[in-house]
């Protein structure tokens, strides 16, 4: 039987920005086709642990290792040029990412994908916090990355975008890419293969959404966060430790990859164009 690598091996991780110790201990693996949701409190370290993966830190302990240097981050604030308009945007990263054929038809597809169709033609300064939203993802869809990172996806989203971003993630999963998100959106998490959760730097669970329901003793994944602070973070690991210990999560089976070729490139002079409009913009 094939051993399939995860595409993200973290194993006691700590992580120290500065002075401060933003990651204490954390520990999970995500295999290709794998769709993972990352939660935990407000500056619990969710941003520094896809810093970490990026290798923007130096790991302090424990271990972290990659199977791919292919990785894609859509950051919690949103980078875009705001003088350009979304579809002037992707055919832009499409360029840069080296794709040339069937172009059009790519571009086309992510923006039905991020339901951006009807604002494709706006300037981006002109979107709303949502629509801006889903251009950066759009823009990091557009790429072949093994790993996709994103950090609050959903965090403008009304609440039938949200559902259909987590749709559209769970979907990419097939495709073979391994895709991490942080949020806070605690609704659609069903749609994740699994939940990690971390509290003050610690990883205190990784499971599935229903063994995360069962084991903190709540109804729903919202529940958790009120139920944090009323253990130390030492009580939640040790119970996270007799978890693994009966569930063995952290050797699963992953789901078998389906693989898609990525468009491949065909030569074009658009994209330079409007990339000398974003210099001129900026000049
Ligand atoms: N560059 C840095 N230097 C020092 N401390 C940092 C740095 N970056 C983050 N931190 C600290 O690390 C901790 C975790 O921050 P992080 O941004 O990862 O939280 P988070 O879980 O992403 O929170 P949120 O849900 O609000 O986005 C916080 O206490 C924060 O102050
Ligand atoms: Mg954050």
């Amino acid at each position: 039987m094939e051993i399939l690598t995860p595409t993200a091996n973290v194993k006691n991780l700590a992580v120290r920005c500065g002075w401060t110790t933003c990651l204490n201990d954390v520990t999970f693996n995500l295999y290709p086709g794998e769709f993972c949701a990352l939660i935990g409190p407000s500056g619990s370290g969710k941003s520094v642990l896809f810093e970490a993966l990026l290798g923007f830190h130096r790991v302090s302990a424990g271990s972290l290792s990659k199977s791919t240097k292919a990785i894609g981050l859509v950051p919690q604030k949103d980078e875009l040029h705001d003088n350009i308009s979304p579809k002037e945007a992707l055919k832009i990263n499409a360029y840069l990412r080296g794709i040339r054929q069937e172009k059009e038809r790519a571009v086309q597809s992510i923006l039905r994908q991020v339901d951006l169709l009807d604002h494709q033609h706006k300037p981006i300064r002109k979107l709303s916090g949502g629509q801006k939203k889903r251009v950066s993802i759009a823009l990091e869809l557009l790429s072949s990355s093994k790993l996709l990172l994103l950090d609050e996806p959903c965090a403008s989203l009304d609440p039938q975008l949200e559902l259909q971003q987590m749709q559209l993630f769970r979907e990419l999963t097939s495709q073979g890419r391994s895709i991490l998100i942080s949020t806070h959106k605690t609704h659609n998490l069903h749609f994740c293969h699994c939940l990690l959760v971390i509290y003050c730097g610690v990883s205190i669970f990784y499971g599935t959404p229903e063994q995360a329901v069962e084991h903190f003793h709540v109804k729903q994944i919202s529940e958790i966060y009120g139920q944090l602070k009323k253990r130390a973070v030492r009580d939640w690991l040790s119970s996270y430790h007799t978890f693994e210990r009966s569930h063995k999560f952290l050797s699963r089976s992953p789901p078998p990859p389906q693989l898609k070729p990525p468009p491949t490139s065909k030569k074009t002079s658009k994209a330079k164009n409007i990339l000398k409009r974003i210099e001129n913009a900026n000049t």
